[in-house]
């Protein structure tokens, strides 16, 4: 039976702002995303049935109909059923590393990993586009994780435009394990408590929405600025979900006293938090500096770095 594994790395948000509420429920955002070499490995691998079925390592995953792994193999079944019918149905086995329910983009980029996963088990053929379309049905993060890089993410966030590369940036992430910040609480209660302040002119919000390509924090990256970069993080929804979680607030004034530390920000709608640090020996001596401050052992701390992909194909059989 053929296989394919896949490296599904994790994002982190550079840029996130609300710019109005939408007409589908959702909100209207500017976004940097930003592809960090922290990643998820996924096997998939073809069945002789048509079934569908799902792995994964960590108890926090649920391995039903609920993983967004297992809606991205079931939505390719129901496009494309004479592939299924040919090639047979999909094991999908997840080994994570990406901290679940973090603002990462973990359960995204395993869902990512899949449909790029049967596209090649099933020879269909498809192009980024056509993947990054059928992504934006299953999640707003859904489309970035399958080209990754540095990202400009408007819309709900399924609306992207390529920046340039950045050259490795160092970074820190810290993620208390049995925190969790449900995404949609995070956004709603944002809604309830700055919704008057949206943007409800369709000329201003096009106007807003573009403002984010001329921005700071876009000349930064096309200078390769790291520190002027760390300088102009923004995430729009630290306003709700940093009064509501001591320990993240916490983490982020920890992560600004630190040397070496160049700007930090919670990613997402959190709860992790990440700093940008000048270079890979500094970040393990952060690393260090916040686990003798903040021992406690639910506390995971992870150094990583930008990188300019999303899936890769690591090994096929
Ligand atoms: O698209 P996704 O399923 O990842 O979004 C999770 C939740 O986050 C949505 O149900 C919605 O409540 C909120 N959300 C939003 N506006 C966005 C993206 C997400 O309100 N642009």
């Amino acid at each position: 039976m053929r296989s394919y594994t896949l490296i599904a790395p994790a994002k982190i948000n550079l840029y996130l702002e609300i710019i109005s509420q939408r007409p589908d429920g959702y909100h209207e955002l500017a976004m940097i995303l930003q592809s960090i070499e922290l990643a998820d490995e996924i096997n998939v691998q073809s069945l002789s049935n048509e079934s569908i079925c799902v792995n994964c390592n960590h108890s926090q995953v649920p391995t039903d109909k609920s993983n967004l792994a297992y809606r991205a193999a079931a939505l390719m079944a129901a496009k494309f059923p004479e592939a299924l019918a040919k090639y047979g149905g999909v094991e999908i086995t997840i080994n994570k590393h990406i901290p679940v329910a973090a603002g990462l983009a973990g359960g995204s980029a395993n869902a990512a990993a899949v449909l790029v996963g049967i596209d090649l088990l099933w020879n269909l053929g498809l192009t980024k586009s056509e993947l990054e379309e059928l992504g934006a049905t299953l999640g707003s993060d859904v489309p970035f994780c399958v080209a990754g890089g540095t990202v400009i993410a408007t819309g709900r966030g399924e609306q992207l435009s390529p920046l340039p590369s950045l050259e490795p940036i160092y970074i820190v992430l810290a993620k208390y394990r049995s925190l969790e910040v449900s995404t949609a609480w995070a956004y709603k209660t944002y809604r309830q408590e700055f919704g008057s302040s949206y943007l409800r002119d369709p000329d201003n919000l096009a106007a807003r929405a573009a403002a984010v390509h001329s921005g700071d924090i876009v000349k930064a990256i096309a200078n390769q600025d790291a520190g002027e970069i760390a300088q102009k993080l923004h995430n729009d929804l630290e306003r709700v979900v940093l009064p509501a979680y001591p320990q993240v607030l916490q983490l982020r004034e920890l992560f600004a006293t630190q040397a070496g530390v160049l700007g930090t920000m919670m990613s997402g709608s959190g709860p992790t938090v990440f700093a940008l640090v000048e270079s890979e020996e500094q970040a393990q001596a952060v690393k260090l500096q916040i686990r003798a401050a903040i021992p406690d052992q639910d506390l995971e701390l992870f150094v990583t770095r930008t990188i300019t992909h999303g899936i890769q194909v690591a090994s096929s059989t």
